[in-house]
């Protein structure tokens, strides 16, 4: 069964996917990657990403989900039988199911946090605190699980009451009064830390670009941000595509998605760093730049809790408009195979997804010291997580490269692109050979990351599944 469901309006596409693609990643991880691998360089190698690699996967993976207008798994099997090509294509479907369960479940404890200091802020707990006392008051949000919990289920509950009024009436109608609403916040944040803040500095470190400077790990981690900030590989754009009006230019609305969504990303970071060197501070915190730098800033500054408190609320809607496309691919899985109700299938996925969201909430307290978990994966289950989406997310967007670049006829992509043969070439070069080129090159980041009994782990799983799916692939071929 099919969806069908198709976005009020030409450009509600467009929002919803600028939704998704604009939150932590811009707000929180990107100013603290680009702060510890020490600035333009940085920001150059993750534009170029962004442009070569990021935006023809986008246009993919939009394609993939229009062409089905089905959920991401039910999509996938659905093309993989119009086109006669292997059931293993599915597999696009399920690893995006996969990470979008699993970025879920962290995504919401770190959202959490925000929800905690948006109230800090409006309070004017830290008002005057100095650099020991704000540290200690993030320290201490992290030694505890019942707060922890708190928030992560505050959070993952709104996202759930979203996603379960539907794409109309709860994700459209969200969105329509949070995105304008965060884009003002946006600004009037822009505006104080220029005023206030020290932009030149800013500007001076976010945009000198000093190739060399770059270590390959910064490389790396500029291509994986570049992934990880557009939402790709995840099923969450196809699901969205798939209610995409089929009058709306793919190709113009997969740019403006990669240009706000950058845009976005530049301005917070001219807006922290301006607020961070205007304080003195370090930008290489790294995670702490946001719960720590930032309020420390804050603190100091001439109605410093109103500019905080404004600046988490738009952390927190920009986080909540990215968790909710997390939800609406599986839930909408759910809805197709099983005939769910709609808020029953929303409360499946989100209630799994919490429960997991527990490990990184002990991630910081109960299970921060070496565990049994330690000596097993090296890491910790947060950081587990983290790596299995690092991995995720990458595979599922040259995979559904290698799907539009190897399996869509030229006249099918011709009747979604709408372009000239030129446009149709270079894109079609681009993901048949260097998005999936880069990907590879991202995963050598995560290779040596790999240690303890995962390296094993991982590679019987992709032993098994390789055999599986050549076994299928050799059934097919004996079949017809
Ligand atoms: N793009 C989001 C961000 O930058 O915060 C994160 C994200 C949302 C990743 C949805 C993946 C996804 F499917």
């Amino acid at each position: 069964m099919s969806t069908h469901n198709v976005w009020t309006h030409k450009g509600t596409f467009l929002l919803a996917a600028v939704g998704s693609a604009v939150g932590l990643g811009n707000l929180w991880r990107f100013p603290y990657l680009t702060g510890e691998n020490g600035g333009g360089a940085f920001i150059l190698i993750y534009a170029l990403t962004i442009f070569a690699v990021g935006i023809p996967i986008l246009i993919a993976e939009i394609m993939l989900g229009r062409n089905s207008r089905r959920s991401p798994i039910m999509g996938m099997r659905f093309l993989t039988r119009t086109h006669k090509t292997s059931r293993g294509w599915e597999t696009i479907g399920w690893l995006g199911a996969a990470s979008a369960f699993i970025i879920l479940s962290f995504y919401s404890v770190i959202a959490g946090w925000a929800l905690h200091y948006t109230g800090l802020m409006l309070t004017g707990s830290l008002d005057g605190a100095d650099a020991e006392t704000v540290a200690a008051s993030f320290d201490a949000l992290l030694a505890s699980p019942p707060l922890l919990t708190l928030y992560h289920s505050l959070f993952i509950g709104a996202s759930a009451l979203i996603v379960g009024l539907g794409i109309h009436r709860g994700i459209e109608n969200g969105l329509r009064v949070l995105m304008p609403a965060l884009f003002v916040i946006l600004m009037v944040v822009l505006v104080y830390s220029a005023a206030i803040g020290d932009l030149a500095a800013a500007a001076t470190f976010l945009f000198t670009f000093n190739v060399a400077d770059l270590s390959l790990e910064g490389w790396l981690q500029a291509m994986g941000q570049s992934f990880f900030t557009l939402s790709l590989g995840m099923g969450a754009i196809m699901a969205y595509g798939a209610y995409m009006s089929s009058d709306a230019s793919l190709t113009r609305t997969a740019f403006a998605i990669a240009v706000v969504d950058t845009a976005v990303a530049m301005i917070a970071g001219l807006a922290i760093f301006a607020l961070v060197f205007g304080a003195g501070l370090d930008p290489g915190e790294g995670p702490g730049l946001m719960f720590v730098t930032l309020p420390l800033a804050f603190a100091e500054m001439p109605a410093g809790a109103l500019l905080g408190g404004i600046f988490f609320i738009l952390v927190l809607g920009a986080a909540i408009s990215s968790s909710i496309s997390l939800i609406e691919p599986v839930a909408a899985f759910l809805v197709e195979r099983f005939d769910l109700e709609r808020p029953q299938a929303v409360s499946a996925m989100v209630i799994a997804s919490w429960a997991l969201g527990l490990l990184t909430v002990f991630s910081f307290n109960l299970m921060a010291e070496e565990t049994l978990f330690h000596t097993l994966f090296g890491r910790s289950a947060f950081g587990l997580l983290e790596l299995l989406t690092n991995i995720f997310m990458p595979l599922g967007g040259m995979l559904i490269a290698l799907f539009a670049g190897w399996a869509l006829t030229h006249g099918e992509v011709m009747k979604e692109m709408r372009t000239n043969e030129t446009w149709f070439r270079v894109w079609r070069f681009l993901v048949r050979f260097i998005a999936p080129a880069a990907v590879a090159f991202v995963f050598l980041r995560t290779i040596p990351q790999v240690e303890g009994y995962l390296l094993p782990a991982i590679g019987a799983v992709v032993i098994v599944g390789a055999f599986a799916a050549g076994r299928t692939f050799l059934a097919e071929r004996q079949g017809s």
